[in-house]
């Protein structure tokens, strides 16, 4: 019997196989489609202080291999999310939740950090400063790395639970911004976000996006999560969760051999609701094709 467990910051999984933000919704809505017990875990949607309608549309554009989104952290506020959202949450899920946090300041981080710390469904605070969608916030955060330890200290200061920073590929080193992550007090790091590209539509001439440029998440992704996945593993102590282009139980063994402790799918999602829950099933037929019987004993494997 093949034994799928992993342990991510002191906290048990079944499985190393998160939904990741954004492509989840707050978990209910898939709720619907399959019981969302078998996950490890997922992480909901960036949640920010304020309620945030998002960017103009179209948001979406398809790729080969990917889709670009700028949603721009569309989402009810983080009083709604305390108030509403987790309270479905609650009636299907019966594991610890992700909660994914993205703002504008320091302030902005403390604040909803520090009040879904309270929330006891919470079981780790995913500090989002990696979102390329949004202007003064996210991603233009997570590209300076004083600025990243300065939120993930202040953000220590008032919460109990794990601190995962959410890190952006966007940038020049990779290692350092998660080497101030790790030095600032953060109890793991989840990469990648999206890589920002842009489409342009041959019939109007214009931009397909109306925000011009958004986030490239998808299959065509993967190996660049591998090598950051692969490269920041050898820097830092803490549990690294991988993220980008995963799709299926083979690329969640490799991403765990290249150092990934857990591993959050995204777009998949977007394409196949069942995406997470079919990895899953296929992860133990996978393991005994590969002569794995303990899955977290591949974590690294390949250092
Ligand atoms: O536009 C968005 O809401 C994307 C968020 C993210 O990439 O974290």
């Amino acid at each position: 019997m093949e034994d799928l467990r992993v342990n991510l910051c002191g906290i048990e999984l079944d499985n190393p196989v998160i939904p990741a933000s954004g492509t989840f919704g707050y978990g209910y809505e898939f709720a619907e489609l399959y019981d969302i017990n078998v996950l490890g875990t997922f992480s909901f949607k960036g949640t920010t202080r304020e309620p945030r309608y998002g960017n103009p549309l179209p948001r979406i554009a398809e790729c080969t291999a990917g889709i670009i989104n700028s949603i721009g952290l569309q989402n009810p506020g983080v009083e709604k999310v305390v108030a509403e959202e987790l309270l479905k949450l609650k009636k299907c899920f019966n594991k610890p939740v992700i909660a994914n946090v993205s703002g504008f300041s320091v302030e902005d981080y403390v604040y909803s950090c520090g009040k879904l710390d309270r929330e006891p469904q919470v079981g780790w605070l995913e500090v989002n400063v990696s979102c390329p969608n949004v202007h003064g916030g996210g991603m233009s955060l997570g590209t300076d790395a004083n600025k990243v330890s300065e939120i993930v200290k202040a953000v220590k200061k008032v919460v109990k639970k794990p601190v995962i920073v959410k890190l952006t590929p966007n940038v020049t080193d990779i290692v350092a911004i998660a080497k101030a992550c790790e030095d600032a007090g953060a109890d793991g790091i989840c990469l990648i976000n999206t890589l920002t590209g842009m489409r342009i539509d041959l019939k109007t001439k214009r931009p397909v996006i109306a925000n011009k440029i958004g986030g490239f998440s998808g299959p065509a992704v993967f190996p660049v999560a591998m090598r950051m996945v692969w490269q920041v593993t050898d820097a830092v102590r803490i549990p690294v969760v991988g993220c980008g282009g995963v799709s299926s139980a083979e690329d969640v063994i490799e991403m765990m051999l290249a150092g990934a402790t857990a591993v959050e799918v995204g777009a998949a999602n977007l394409v196949n609701p069942f995406a997470c829950r079919d990895i899953i099933e296929d992860l133990p037929e996978t393991m005994r094709k590969y002569g794995i019987a303990r899955l977290r004993d591949v974590i690294g494997g390949a250092k």
